[in-house]
């Protein structure tokens, strides 16, 4: 899919979203319907959904909602490539998940993943968003933008 088909899709994505969401403020109602949209929109989304920060253990991910099979339970911070864009609360854009030193690897069939870190409107991390692909290299600068986007506008505001 190229740049701009990619991009349609984004905006139709956060179009929806935002008018479905319009006044809510449960953010697991809000990161399940994310999940959602987000997985029937892409064909190239193979897992799609939120690593909580736990507010019970320090420094650790506990899975949210999300669409696809099943996903680990718990990730550290600095594991892997949620924990990596936990630690650094920056983007990790995996093109080659095999290639990536110490990859958690939920189901073998993931080849390429996006990991953008989520903010409250304090600017503190309460999640991740994890999307997984099962090509190689389905993600770039135009997913990495278009989410870290939509992620401000629904949890940011
Ligand atoms: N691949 C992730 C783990 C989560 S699953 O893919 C659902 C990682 O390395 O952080």
């Amino acid at each position: 899919m190229n740049a701009e088909q990619k991009q349609v899709l984004y905006q139709e994505a956060e179009k929806e979203l935002v008018s479905i969401t319009e006044g809510e403020t449960n953010v697991t109602a809000l990161m399940a319907t994310i999940s959602c949209i987000l997985a029937q929109k892409f064909d190239y989304y193979f897992w799609t959904g939120f690593y909580i920060v736990d507010p019970a253990k320090e420094n650790e991910l506990v899975v949210g909602p999300y669409q696809g099979t099943l996903g680990c339970l718990r990730i550290p911070f600095g594991r892997g490539v949620c924990g990596t864009a936990a630690a650094t609360l920056k983007t990790q854009v995996v093109k080659d998940v095999h290639a990536f030193s110490g990859h958690i690897a939920c189901d073998s069939r993931s080849n390429s993943e996006i990991v953008v870190p989520v903010l409250n409107a304090q600017g503190q991390l309460i999640a991740v968003l994890d999307v997984d692909s099962v090509e190689t290299g389905s993600f770039d600068e135009t997913d990495r933008i278009a989410l870290e986007t939509l992620m401000q506008r629904i949890f940011a505001q």
